[in-house]
């Protein structure tokens, strides 16, 4: 069910706090466009601004500088209370004193909807939910995933036009978590309710998102569809924050005919897809994902290996696939091999070719800031 309205626009969003020497930016310069049904999810690091961009928008937080706007109109003149929303916290905020039921009623209830019109809205929510069988209980009769599965209906019952979580699914097991992610997006489809979701799990955003906003000390470091965020991150700090990845030293860099561009790595010569801004950098990246690297024996010994080659210093079997470390003249290379056959396994201390899928390679400017900080 597609839906004409609940577009957000948050435009040049800035909170400070404090002020003189203690002056703390939180958020700056918050710009951006969430259609109608699009569920987009900031990502970053602990501190990074997410939950102040949040409740922003939410307001709990009168922004220094900037609007919120939903379906064109300002919101700055409106209270929480006011403002269609619905928020879902990590602390799960459910009234302790109250049953299932009054705690999903609530909203209704202060909306001065009709007793019989919340008993139906209600348990077609819970219905909905599988919680029909929690109606009477006390929140601290319920498991954490119970607990969280009325939070999002509490929210919800409402009909929102922007439901907003702020790491909802951060005190649940790793297993529960994987289950209401598939819950909270088939829930949020179904409604069609924009969303905006904070999480610093980066499988959590790649999982749940249209759309993934990367931030970074306050800022917007890079914003785009999962895969563009995996494939093509702006930054070293974008990719290293998305999954694991190898940051190739590249020795020359040659622009050619085409889009790609001809590096040096490792020893070897590759084809890739570049950043536009990697080639006016001064030392360029090429990252590789692990799952890009190809790993096979080779007859050479340690002394006598080519480039291309590497001492496996590290094999781990997980079954489905299997994780290397492997030390090149240059570097220590991580490769992940998916469905492995046993008997062609690298054993540690073996010389293993590597080869590189330069069709997934990727071209990147440097970003000092990171590589310092991991020395
Ligand atoms: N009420 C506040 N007073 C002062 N500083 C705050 C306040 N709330 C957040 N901050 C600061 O703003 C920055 C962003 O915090 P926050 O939005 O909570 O980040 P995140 O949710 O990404 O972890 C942090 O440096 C934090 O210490
Ligand atoms: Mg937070």
């Amino acid at each position: 069910m597609a839906k004409t309205t609940g577009k957000l626009e948050l435009r040049a969003l800035t909170k400070e706090f404090g002020n003189g020497s203690e002056k703390v930016v939180a958020v700056k310069e918050l710009s951006l466009t969430i259609n109608p049904g699009e569920f987009v999810t900031l990502l970053g690091p602990s501190g990074c601004g997410k939950t102040t961009a949040l409740r922003m928008v939410a307001g709990f937080e009168t922004p220094t500088s900037g609007q919120v706007l939903l379906d064109g109109e300002d919101l700055s003149a409106l209270t929480p209370d006011r403002r269609p929303m619905g928020m879902v916290f990590q602390s799960y905020a459910l009234f302790p004193h109250m049953t299932v039921f009054d705690n999903i009623a609530y909203g209704l209830k202060v909306k001065k909807v009709s007793t019989a019109q919340i008993k139906k809205e209600v348990g077609e929510i819970l219905d909905s939910m599988n919680l029909a069988h929690l109606t009477n209980r006390a929140p601290n009769q319920l498991s954490g995933g119970q607990q969280q599965r009325v939070a999002l209906a509490r929210a919800m019952v409402v009909r929102p036009k922007v439901l907003l979580f702020d790491e909802p699914l951060s005190n649940l097991d790793a297993k529960l978590r994987a289950q209401m992610r598939i819950e909270i997006r088939s829930i949020q489809r179904r409604l069609g309710i924009t969303s905006i979701f904070v999480t610093h799990d980066q499988d959590e955003a790649m999982s749940l998102s249209d759309r993934i906003v990367v931030m970074r000390n306050a800022v917007v470091e890079q914003s785009g569809t999962p895969e563009e965020i995996y494939r093509r991150p702006s930054s070293v700090f974008v990719a290293d924050f998305i999954g694991r990845s190898n940051f190739l030293s590249v020795a020359e860099v040659k622009k050619g005919a085409s889009r790609k561009v001809t590096v040096e790595a490792s020893g070897v010569k590759l084809k890739v897809n570049a950043h536009p801004k990697a080639l006016k950098s001064a030392h360029p990246h090429l990252l590789v994902r692990p799952e890009s690297v190809s790993v096979k024996k080779s007859s050479s010994s340690s002394k006598s290996r080519k480039a291309n080659e590497g001492v496996v210093k590290n094999v781990v079997f997980y079954g489905n696939h299997v994780e290397y470390s492997i030390d090149t003249p240059t570097q220590t290379i991580a490769a992940v091999v998916s469905d492995p056959v046993y008997d062609e396994i690298v054993p540690v201390g073996a010389v293993a070719k590597i080869d590189f899928d330069e069709s997934r390679a990727w071209l990147l400017p440097s970003d000092s800031a990171v590589i310092t900080s991991e020395e």
